[in-house]
C-alpha cells in the first residue's frame, strides 16, 4: 500500500482530578477518558523523497516541524532509520473537524493516527504498548488516543487502563468557534490557585487511583448506568477555566438545565458537553441551544460515545 487513511476520533475527559506536581513538573492525574464520535480524517501517503511533509488547510494548525503529527512522524524516523531509506518519505495530510485548543485532544489523536499509519505503510510490526511507549514522548494524552474507547488514565495521562465500553451514550459538545484554552496556561493557573491543596504525590497518587476504582463513578461505568456517570462528572480545570471565562460558564449552565444526563468541560477546555441517553435527546438540546445561540456563537456537534479512537479507512 501506498497510503493509509485513518479517521482519528475526539476524547473527553469524564473525570479529570488533578492529585499534585510530578518531579517531571507535570501534574499527577486520575482521568477517565471517552472517544467519541467526532473525528478528523489523517492520510499518510508514501512519496519519492526523503523527506516529512506535512498539509492540513486549517488557519490555526501549524503545517511545520511544530506540529505534533509531524513530531510522530520525526520520531518514528528517528527511531527507525533504516524504514525511510527502504520506503521513502511521508506526506501527511489532515483534514481537520475537530475544533482547535478545545481540550477535545485534537492534536494528540492526529499524532497517534501517524503513529499507526506509519507503522503500516513502514511495516514496522509494532505492538500497541510500543506505539503507547513512542506516544508517551509525544504527550500526555496519545497513549490513550493509540487505543481509544473508555479508559482510566492516569500518572502524566499516559498510563492508560482500558475498560468496558460503554455503548449507546451521546455527548453534545459545545465550543465558542472564537475561543481557544492553552492547556499549560490552564495548569499553571491552576497550580498558582490550588498549589496548597497538593498532595504528595508518592503516596497519594496510588491512593487516589485506588479510590478511583472503588468510586461511585467506576460503579456507574461498571453497570452501564448512564444516569449516574451523569451524577458523577468531574473536571478539577473547571476551578480555573469557567470563572476566567464567563461565557462559558453561562453556556455550561444553560446546556445544564435542558435535561441531559449531566454537563461538564472536558480536558483543560473550553469545549463543554451533555451526556444524553441516546441520540434524539441529544438533538432536542441542540435545537434547543440553537434557539439560543446562532451558528458563529457557538459550534455545536452530536458525538457517539465510541469503542476505539482509530479507524483505519478503506479506500
Ligand atoms: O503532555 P502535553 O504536551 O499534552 O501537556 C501540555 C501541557 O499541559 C504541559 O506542558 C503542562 O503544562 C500541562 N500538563 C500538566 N500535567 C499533565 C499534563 C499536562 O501540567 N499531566
Amino acid at each position: 500500500m501506498d497510503s493509509y487513511s485513518l479517521s482519528a476520533a475526539a476524547k473527553i475527559n469524564l473525570y479529570l482530578e488533578i492529585v499534585g506536581d510530578r518531579p517531571d513538573g507535570y501534574h499527577e492525574l486520575v482521568m477517565v477518558m471517552q472517544s467519541v464520535g467526532l473525528a478528523d480524517q489523517v492520510t499518510v501517503r508514501r512519496t519519492g523523497s526523503h523527506h516529512i511533509h506535512l498539509q492540513c488547510h486549517h488557519p490555526d494548525v501549524p503545517d511545520d516541524p511544530t506540529n505534533l503529527a509531524y513530531r510522530a512522524a520525526a520520531l518514528l524516523q528517528a527511531r527507525f532509520p533504516t524504514a525511510m531509506e527502504q520506503w521513502g518519505g511521508v506526506e501527511i495530510t489532515i483534514e481537520k473537524n475537530i475544533p482547535v485548543g478545545a481540550g477535545l485532544a485534537g492534536g494528540s489523536t492526529n499524532a497517534a493516527a501517524v503513529l499507526v499509519g506509519l507503522d503500516l505503510l513502514w511495516q514496522l510490526g509494532l505492538t500497541q504498548i510500543e506505539l503507547q511507549t513512542l506516544a508517551a514522548e509525544l504527550g500526555s494524552d496519545i497513549p490513550f488516543c493509540i487505543a481509544g474507547g473508555t479508559a482510566i488514565a492516569t500518572g502524566r495521562g499516559e498510563q492508560v487502563d482500558m475498560l468496558h465500553g460503554l455503548d449507546g451514550l451521546f455527548a453534545v459538545l459545545a465550543k465558542s468557534p472564537t475561543l481557544s484554552v492553552s492547556t499549560p496556561w490552564a495548569y499553571q493557573t491552576y497550580r498558582q490557585a490550588f498549589a496548597d491543596t497538593y498532595l504528595d504525590i508518592t503516596t497519594a497518587g496510588p491512593s487516589r487511583r485506588e479510590k478511583l476504582h472503588s468510586s461511585p463513578m467506576m460503579t456507574a461505568i461498571s453497570q452501564q448506568n448512564g444516569d449516574a456517570i451523569g451524577q458523577h462528572l468531574y473536571n478539577d480545570l473547571e476551578k480555573v477555566v469557567l470563572p476566567a471565562h464567563p461565557n462559558v460558564d453561562e453556556v455550561k449552565t444553560t446546556l445544564a438545565r435542558l435535561g441531559g444526563l449531566g454537563t461538564l468541560m472536558t480536558g483543560s477546555g473550553p469545549t463543554l458537553f451533555t451526556l444524553t441517553a441516546n441520540r434524539s435527546e441529544a438533538e432536542a438540546i441542540v435545537q434547543q441551544m440553537r434557539s439560543r445561540y446562532s451558528e458563529s456563537e457557538l459550534g455545536l456537534w452530536i458525538a457517539p460515545f465510541l469503542s476505539t479512537s482509530l479507524q483505519l479507512i478503506e479506500p
